[in-house]
C-alpha cells in the first residue's frame, strides 16, 4: 500500500483547470518538495489530498483510503499548514493555546484538553526549540517563530503525513535551515512522510529527497539532482538555471510569478 498514490487527477474550478492528469506515488516515508510558480495548482494539490475540493477526475489514496469519502479519518492522520494561515493573525492567542489547537480540532465534542496533553504540547515545543515561546502571544513572534509554533500545532497529533504549504514565506534563512533539520529528525524517528511546497527554488531543497516540479501538469518528480534540471525548470518557470556546487543547489529563475 502507497502512503500516497494519486492516478490522473484533474480538478476544475468552473473553467479554470487548476491540476491536470496528475499521477504519482509516495511508497516510503520521505521529504518531498513540491516546487512551481504561482497558481500552479500547489496549495490545490495539497487541498485534494485532505480531501477539501472536488476531483473532476481521477483517483487519490492516502494510506488506503479516499480522501472524499473517509476526510475524518483522513485528516486525522494529517497535520496540515495552511499557506498563510489568517485565523491567527487576528486574534491574540497564547502560544500553548494555538498548539494545543492541533488535537483539540481533531477530536469529537466534547473537546476537552487533559493535563496528558499539555505535557504533549511541552514535548512538542521542547522538540522544535521554542519552549520559551510558550506564555507568549502568538501575534508578537517573529515570522519565523510563528512557523515554528504552526508546526508544532501540525506535530501534536503525531500525523503521519505532514503538508505545509508555503512555509518559508518571512521566515529568515537559518529558521528556514532549523525547520528543514526538523523535519528530517521527523522523517527519520517518527517515519513522517513530508510534503512540502514552495513557490521559489530554496537552498533547503538540498535536504529533500525528492522533488516535484508542478505546472498544471507533472513537470518533474524524482531524486532532486535528477528532476530538478535546467529543461524541467524552464517548462515550469519559462526559463531558468541551476547550478549545482560543493553539495548545494543554487538556481536563478527570472519570473516566479510567470505562469
Ligand atoms: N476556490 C477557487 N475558486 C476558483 N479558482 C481557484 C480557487 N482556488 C484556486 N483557484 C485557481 O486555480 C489555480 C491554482 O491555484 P492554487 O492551487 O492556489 O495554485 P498555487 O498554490 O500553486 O499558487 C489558479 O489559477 C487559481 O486562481
Ligand atoms: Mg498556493
Amino acid at each position: 500500500m502507497s502512503i500516497i498514490n494519486v492516478e490522473n487527477l484533474t480538478v476544475t474550478y468552473d473553467k479554470i483547470v487548476a491540476l491536470e492528469d496528475v499521477t504519482f506515488k509516495i511508497d516510503t516515508p520521505s521529504i518531498n518538495i513540491i516546487i512551481g510558480p504561482n497558481g500552479a495548482g500547489k496549495t490545490t494539490l495539497l487541498k485534494a489530498i485532505m480531501g477539501l475540493v472536488k476531483t473532476t477526475r481521477g483517483r487519490i489514496e492516502v494510506l488506503g483510503l479516499n480522501p472524499m469519502e473517509k476526510s475524518f479519518e483522513v485528516r486525522k492522520l494529517m497535520g496540515y499548514i495552511p499557506q498563510r494561515d489568517r485565523v491567527m493573525e487576528g486574534i491574540p492567542m497564547k502560544v500553548t493555546d494555538v498548539i494545543l489547537m492541533g488535537i483539540a480540532t481533531k477530536r469529537e465534542w466534547p473537546r476537552i484538553i487533559s493535563r496528558e496533553d499539555l505535557k504533549e504540547a511541552e514535548n512538542i515545543a521542547e522538540f522544535l526549540g521554542i519552549k520559551d515561546l510558550m506564555n507568549k502571544t502568538f501575534n508578537q513572534l517573529s515570522g519565523g517563530q510563528k512557523q515554528k509554533v504552526l508546526l508544532a500545532r501540525a506535530l501534536i497529533s503525531k500525523p503521519k503525513i505532514l503538508m505545509l504549504d508555503e512555509p518559508f514565506n518571512g521566515v529568515d534563512v537559518i529558521s528556514q535551515y532549523s525547520i528543514m533539520e526538523k523535519l528530517k529528525e521527523l522523517r527519520k524517528i517518527n517515519g513522517t512522510t513530508i510534503l512540502l511546497v514552495t513557490h521559489d527554488i530554496n537552498p533547503v531543497i538540498e535536504l529533500a529527497e525528492n522533488v516535484m516540479i508542478i505546472n498544471r501538469r507533472v513537470i518533474a518528480f524524482g531524486k532532486v539532482h535528477e528532476a530538478l534540471n535546467e529543461e524541467s525548470l524552464s517548462k515550469a518557470y519559462g526559463g531558468g538555471r541551476i547550478i549545482f556546487a560543493e553539495g548545494k543547489c543554487y538556481s536563478i529563475i527570472g519570473d516566479t510569478h510567470h505562469r
